[in-house]
């Protein structure tokens, strides 16, 4: 049942034991009585259960929150889901923690490799705004890879420019430490509000306010999956 998304397994045996669940139409007996997930129907508050093994959030990080799922002074994104939730919950990648947007919160450890696998070169789309205006030359420099102190140049990269010369997109396919940060740096800008779009196929979804999340759709997970192969 813990499996189920209902809680923790103390949660679940104090359920059993204050009458909550039944099996098969009947009030289950002891935490320990066993259950087949195919032929008998678990019931919590009258709801019918469906063993999920994976879940999978995306979160609309918002700023001041740590990537990480325990932290000794911090608040973390796994802190941010507040409905019944497995335990081994984790998020795909880091965010900084003055950086917004898309984080996917999982406990697929398989797809989470498959995205994060560095030969995967999965897109990431960000937004940034600029303390200047940003050089001319700078889309053709991310385009061919800039230094950013690292032992090799940053893969291509996309620089979209806005309307206001301060604000861009940019697409990269790597995830290194700041590297958003840094690329700006290398062509003089800082980047003074950063927010992540899309990762691959799944794009923020901006209904989400700073701080919401919801689980995936059947189509943004199977086309993520797609993604990672
Ligand atoms: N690049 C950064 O500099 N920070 C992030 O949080 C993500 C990408």
């Amino acid at each position: 049942m813990a499996d189920c998304g209902i809680g923790t397994r103390s949660a679940v045996k104090a359920y059993i034991k204050a009458g909550r669940v039944t099996v098969n139409q009947s009030v289950a007996k002891s935490p320990e009585q066993k259950t087949d997930p195919d032929a008998d129907e678990v019931c919590f508050d009258g709801r019918k259960l469906t063993h999920e093994e994976f879940q999978y959030y995306m979160l609309n990080k918002p700023q001041g929150v740590v990537s990480a799922t325990e932290d000794q002074r911090e608040k973390t994104v796994i802190d941010l889901i507040t409905e019944e939730k497995r335990r081994d919950l984790f998020p795909v990648g880091r965010l900084d923690k003055d950086t917004e947007g898309l984080l996917l919160i999982t406990n697929d450890g398989k797809l989470a490799n498959a995205l994060l696998a560095p030969g995967k070169h999965v897109d990431k789309c960000y937004y940034a705004e600029l303390d200047r205006e940003i050089p001319e030359d700078t889309a053709e420099r991310f385009a061919e890879g800039v230094e950013i102190g690292d032992d090799t140049p940053t893969r291509p990269a996309e620089l979209i420019m806005l309307p206001d010369g301060k604000s861009a997109r940019l697409i990269i396919t790597e995830g290194r430490y700041h590297q958003v940060k840094r690329m700006f740096e290398a062509v003089g800008c800082t980047v003074t509000y950063l927010k992540r779009l899309s990762m691959g196929t799944l794009s923020l979804d901006e209904s989400l306010v700073p701080g919401a999340y919801r689980r995936l759709t059947e189509e943004e997970l199977r086309e993520l999956k797609e993604n990672g192969k």
